[in-house]
């Protein structure tokens, strides 16, 4: 019974499967309406590593986004180099994809996704937060948490641009016309 109602939505909003919860600007909707927004997306087996000294050394998840299919591994580690502007920002092996995880602030784990990737300027990146019960046990050389629930579902509710100043992977691809 549904059907119709159904058909037409996916005629009308190939974009994601769920209403977006961002408003996309007016100077990028024609640079959207060939793609798929990121809409929401879902962190499997969240864990961290902290050192006896309380000193947080590794983060490592897996994200995926149904929507525009990525699926990728996300790992901070003490070879992982931060960037952004407060050095907090780490990237996931899909460079589309970035994250940032802390207990103070906004505590949470927030993940970002690059609107459209390789289009042409400017270059838009949805964020949204997710906020993981931990669930921890003491080691010979620290402590081990995981989130309590297996996998977390976000959804991404924020739409900002990209700072062209931004050290991000990624950046240096040519510009097509
Ligand atoms: C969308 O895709 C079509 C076909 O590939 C192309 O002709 C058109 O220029 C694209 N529009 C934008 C805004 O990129
Ligand atoms: C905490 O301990 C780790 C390893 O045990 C060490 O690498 C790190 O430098 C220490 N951090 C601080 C702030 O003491
Ligand atoms: C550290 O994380 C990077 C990804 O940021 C990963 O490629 C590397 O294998 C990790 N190193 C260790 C020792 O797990």
């Amino acid at each position: 019974m549904h059907a119709p109602t159904a058909l037409f939505s996916l005629v009308a909003v190939a974009s994601a499967s769920k209403p977006l919860r961002y408003t996309v600007p007016s100077s990028f909707k024609a640079a959207a309406s060939n793609c798929t927004l990121p809409a929401e997306f879902e962190v499997t087996d969240f864990t961290t590593l902290t050192n006896k000294n309380g000193t947080l050394s590794t983060v490592c998840f897996q994200f995926s986004d149904p929507d525009t299919k990525i699926q990728t591994t996300c790992q901070r580690n003490s070879t992982s180099a931060a960037s952004g502007p407060s050095k907090n920002i780490y990237g996931c092996d899909n460079a589309n994809i970035a994250f940032i995880y802390q207990t103070t602030g906004v505590a949470g784990l927030t993940l970002t996704e690059r609107a459209c990737p390789g289009g042409s300027n400017p270059q838009f990146e949805a964020s949204g937060l997710v906020t993981p019960g931990l669930d921890c046990a003491d080691t010979p050389t620290g402590t081990i948490c995981h989130a309590e629930q297996k996998s977390l579902q976000g959804d991404f509710d924020s739409f900002q641009p990209i700072p062209s100043t931004a050290p991000t992977r990624g950046v240096g691809r040519a510009w097509r016309d």
